[in-house]
């Protein structure tokens, strides 16, 4: 079975790409505008993490991922007998364009070139209660090209959970983490399932993909890693200052860990600040959990964001 190393990229439609461009800015990309398309990045060496155009209605295009190879691709596209392109976009390499069974479309990408890693936010040592890492000297931040790593996980809500699940585990080799499964009279129904990649003894996020099985198909929300907790609340408060909508957090999810802040792009999409999130293996298998998981916190508010 093929495998992917990683999540890479999500494409929007939005209805102003200026505003769309600010927002982004503000949110801690790096942005450029290439003739119609708005792409962005992070200071991880991906070329872009993020693209937009601009359409009339807004919508949610695809989601890419990174193939481990050109070979892994031709593997993948060859299951759906879709055609191996070269991208057209910056840092080249080759395409293979798929649509899930809920008609989202998915890119799966190999051999883009890397583009000049950017600085990261540093800080100077943290002072916890019980460790204490900075003696003698203020607390320093280093001044970073922008704030956002990488993407890290997209969150679909979905027709059929196996169905979908099927799909995705046949063509890019996800194991499921968490599923969040739930008593009936006698009977155990899924209500989704986190899942992650599989790059075996290598630990990845808990989850790259997290299906929620709804009874339709929308995008749920698209999160971004930052450096650290420091980056997080810094972000937190410009976006506010900036004027930008919140939409929940600042948590810390109990499946996964993630430090989250949720905000609200301007035309309605979810997108997330995470730090510190569970990473796992392969040998960490697959778990099953219930609805108030999902919902739990260590800290902060309780509940699905969104809502
Ligand atoms: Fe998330």
């Amino acid at each position: 079975m093929p495998s992917i190393k990683d999540i890479l990229y999500v494409r929007f439609r939005v209805t102003d790409l200026q505003a769309q461009k600010q927002f982004l800015e503000d949110f801690g990309f790096q942005t450029k505008i290439d003739g119609d398309l708005l792409m962005a990045r992070g200071t991880d060496e991906t070329p872009y993490i993020y693209l937009a155009q601009e359409a009339v209605e807004p919508g949610f295009v695809c989601v890419g991922f990174a193939a481990e190879s050109a070979d892994a691709l031709r593997e993948i596209a060859a299951i759906d007998q879709v055609p191996v392109e070269t991208n057209p976009l910056e840092g080249g390499g080759l395409i293979a364009r798929l649509t899930d069974p809920n008609g989202f479309a998915v890119d799966v990408v190999a051999n883009i070139s890397a583009a000049p890693s950017l600085t990261v936010a540093g800080r100077s040592g943290l002072n916890s209660g019980n460790e204490k890492q900075r003696l003698g000297e203020r607390v320093a931040f280093a001044d970073p090209e922008c704030s956002i790593k990488r993407l890290g996980h997209v969150v679909l809500m979905v027709n059929n959970f196996q169905e979908t699940f099927e799909w995705y585990q046949c063509r890019l080799g996800l194991l499921i983490s968490d599923e969040i499964v739930m008593e009936k009279e006698g009977e155990e129904h899924t209500l989704g399932a986190f899942t992650r990649c599989n790059r075996g003894e290598e630990f990845v996020d808990h989850h790259t993909l997290f299906f929620i099985d709804a009874g339709h198909a929308d995008f749920n929300h698209a999160a971004f890693e930052v450096a650290n907790w420091d980056v997080l609340m810094r972000g937190h408060y410009e976006l506010k200052k900036a004027g930008h909508q919140h939409s929940f957090g600042v948590g810390k999810h109990l499946l996964g860990s993630q430090t989250f802040d949720y905000w609200k792009d301007p035309n309605g999409f979810m997108l997330e600040h995470f730090t510190d999130g569970d990473l796992f293996n392969e040998s960490f298998g697959s778990h099953k959990r219930s609805p108030a998981d999902l919902l739990g916190t260590h800290w902060g508010p309780e509940g699905m964001p969104g809502q």
